[in-house]
């Protein structure tokens, strides 16, 4: 499940799975960051076709020093807008935000409009390009109001 969760994520964001690597190596990463970082790595409630969101995130030293980062929200096709990614989400900036982090990033692929619209309306702004522009790194500022009020 978490393979085909990250297989389809990788398909949305660049159209193929040319940048994912294998699955061996993802699940060795994954088991070796959820140990460092527990709080992490979250299946969100099963239904009976199993899990139905997965997030994975971690701390990541950035220019401004250590700071949130997430490497995936992901909510199953059909349990999309249901406010589970913002669930997801709130878990996430709550986490950070208790541990002490003002900000936290993330990567996105240029051409992922769905991501792009969540991402707006969860209150990520535009930090940086990667990749000729293809991949785009978003920030979130923890020290503001919090996700609720913003997201309202
Ligand atoms: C991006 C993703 C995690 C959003 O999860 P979700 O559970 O559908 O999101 P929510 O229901 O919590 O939506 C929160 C807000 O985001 C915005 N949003 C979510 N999906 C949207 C869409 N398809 N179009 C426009 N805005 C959207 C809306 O503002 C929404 O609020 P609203 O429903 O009150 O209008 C989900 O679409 C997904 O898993 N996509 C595939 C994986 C992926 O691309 N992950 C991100 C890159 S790693």
């Amino acid at each position: 499940m978490l393979v085909d969760f990250r297989r389809d994520s990788f398909l949305v964001s660049y159209g193929d799975l040319s940048r994912m690597g294998s699955d061996e190596a993802y699940l060795t990463w994954l088991a070796r960051h959820a140990q460092d970082f527990p709080d992490g790595f979250l299946l969100f409630e099963e239904d009976p076709h199993g899990p139905v969101a997965q997030l994975e995130m971690r701390p990541r030293r950035f220019e401004e020093g250590i700071a949130g980062y997430v490497n995936l929200y992901y909510v199953r096709r059909d349990r999309r807008r249901w406010g589970l990614g913002r669930q997801l989400h709130e878990h996430a900036s709550r986490t950070f935000r208790e541990m002490g982090y003002a900000s936290m990033y993330l990567k996105v692929s240029a051409s992922n409009a769905v991501a792009l619209a969540f991402y707006e309306r969860l209150g990520f702004r535009e930090h940086a390009d990667e990749d000729g522009g293809s991949v785009r790194v978003l920030r979130l500022d923890l020290r503001g109001a919090s996700v609720q009020d913003r997201t309202r």
